[in-house]
């Protein structure tokens, strides 16, 4: 497939059906985390393919807990009923890539994003569906966050960055948004 196919094809999609695309289908898609640029070529995004169903339903309602909580400036943690009565970021995608990155580094953002977005692009040629939903504060910071990145083997000096879901789309493939960036100024 041509770049610039994939680069207008691809959307963000948010219905899955069930299956989840096989594990060599994901090999081929994290593939390009040898060939990302990432800085300081330091390499350090860990990525985590989530496939269990409880663990992405806690993270994606979360996240999504958080995010709605944040937007209301409220930092404070969301209690666990609070998670569990929360809609799920991550809507009922079977595979979830999580991008960690470590706390005390400045590009862990940026060299997580570059490769989210590579991996979109490389899914969109197998034919697999993606959405980027982009990390605001930590949704695995609640103590049960904590135990699950504990047992995905992510030392605690490690926080989400961006995750990636992933499935085959279910229905109509979203088609393309309207844009209205800015004209872009030459001087
Ligand atoms: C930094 C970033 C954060 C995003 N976070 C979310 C998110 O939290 N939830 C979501 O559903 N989509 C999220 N998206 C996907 C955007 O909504 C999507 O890219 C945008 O609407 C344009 O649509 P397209 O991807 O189909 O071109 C995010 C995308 C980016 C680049």
């Amino acid at each position: 497939m041509e770049l610039m196919e994939a680069i207008r094809g691809r959307r963000s999609v948010r219905k899955f059906t069930d299956s989840p695309p096989s594990k060599e289908t994901i090999d081929k898609i994290l593939a390009v985390t040898d060939y990302s640029p990432n800085a300081g070529n330091r390499n350090s995004t860990k990525i985590v393919v989530i496939t269990d169903r409880t663990i992405i339903d806690y993270i994606g309602k979360a996240h999504m807990r958080i995010i709605q909580n944040f937007n209301k400036g409220i930092t404070a943690l969301p209690s666990e009923e609070d998670i569990a009565a929360s809609e799920n970021a991550f809507h009922n995608a079977p595979v979830v890539a999580a991008l960690f990155g470590p706390k005390n580094f400045y590009f862990s953002s940026p060299d997580a994003y570059i490769l989210a977005q590579n991996m979109t692009l490389a899914a969109y040629e197998q034919n697999v569906s993606t959405c980027i939903v982009g990390e605001v504060l930590n949704c695995l910071a609640t103590e049960k966050g904590k135990q699950y990145q504990d047992k995905m083997g992510i030392p605690e000096e490690f926080a989400p960055q961006v995750f990636v879901t992933m499935g085959y789309c279910d229905g109509e493939y979203p088609k393309h948004p309207k844009r209205h960036y800015a004209d872009v100024i030459y001087i």
